[in-house]
């Protein structure tokens, strides 16, 4: 059986630039082709400049590799997208009609589409959102986010496209530093903790929000774009959990380890937006469809992160 050939679009960001060492070490590094704005200092594999907003010059890179799957993980988050609503509303969602009709028209087999716990919004379950919940976002990230899941699901009936996706909680990872986001704090703090440093927190010491380690959102979405597609029942977004803390809980952990590191609160306008969104997710439909099980809790999550973060941090000291 011919093996895919894989473009990854934003390689460059907190997701990409995990995935494309994932994909590169399951499928090969000659069947993944790596995309972003600018060139990045490593990379695994073969990388072509793009600007997603050109089709032209998408049209041509799928064409030249025979691209046969696509991950699309170029968007602007919650927090950063509120600065320009409108800019973001037509770069996130321009840039997915471009992907989808480029698929169409060069018959890509398979598409990824990441979608957020951010499509949530007023009239959701905070305690455990469900996969069927009336979606309301309350930021223009969330909005676009939400209109491009039921794309996808038109998509998928009107031409057939075989576009899976996800609702990513917040994603914790130590590969790269996450831009944008109204979860990112939960990344911050494990840098200063290791730097030696205090940290300020533009959340509520009790701000309770669903988030994964990035093992496990790498591990759930390669799991749903290998599962056969008759597993596959929901063509807008499945609901994805992984492990739901506040900051005060991420800090009791850090301090288990490094016993003086100091936490103080400025909550600023990013709570409003997480107090938008649930405090845990129901993903009983991945569970049962493909088999999702999470393995990470927030104290194995802890010592990884650390684990790596120094690794990371004494590398560059003796750079
Ligand atoms: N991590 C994202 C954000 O905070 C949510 O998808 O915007």
């Amino acid at each position: 059986m011919a093996i895919d050939n894989i473009l990854i679009i934003g390689s460059n960001g907190q997701v990409g630039s995990a995935l494309v060492h994932y994909l590169c070490d399951i499928y090969g590094e000659n069947h993944v082709i790596a995309s972003d704005l600018r060139e990045p200092e490593q990379c695994p594999c073969r990388f072509e400049q793009l600007d997603v907003t050109d089709a032209v010059k998408l049209a041509g890179i799928v064409r030249k590799y025979k691209i046969t799957q696509i991950y699309h993980l170029a968007a602007i988050l919650s927090a950063k997208g509120e600065n320009d609503p409108l800019s973001t509303w037509d770069l996130n969602t321009q840039t997915y009609f471009n992907i989808l009709e480029v698929s169409r028209a060069h018959h890509v087999k398979k598409i990824f589409f990441p979608s957020s716990i951010a499509v949530f919004g007023e009239h959701v379950n905070r305690e455990k959102a469900d996969q069927w919940s009336y979606l309301m976002p309350t930021t223009a990230y969330g909005l676009s986010k939400a209109a491009s899941e039921n794309w996808s699901n038109y998509y998928h009936i009107r031409y057939g496209l075989d576009i899976r996706s996800l609702r990513y909680p917040g994603i914790i990872s130590y590969q790269s530093m996450p831009g944008g986001g109204t979860t990112d704090y939960a990344v911050d703090i494990y840098h200063k903790a290791v730097l030696n440093e205090a940290f300020t927190c533009f959340l509520r010491e009790d701000s309770t929000l669903p988030m994964i380690y990035i093992d496990d959102a790498l591990r759930a979405t390669v799991n749903l774009m290998e599962a056969p597609e008759k597993q596959i029942s929901i063509r807008t977004s499945y609901n994805l959990s992984g492990v739901s803390f506040s900051p005060e809980e991420i800090t009791a952990e850090i301090l288990k380890i490094y016993p003086d590191f100091s936490v103080s609160y400025q909550p600023d306008f990013r709570q409003k937006i997480a107090d938008s969104w649930p405090k845990s997710i129901d993903d009983a439909m991945a569970r049962l469809d493909w088999g999702w099980n999470p393995e990470y809790d927030l104290t194995k999550m802890t010592k990884t992160m650390i684990e790596h973060l120094n690794e990371k941090y004494q590398l560059h000291a003796h750079a």
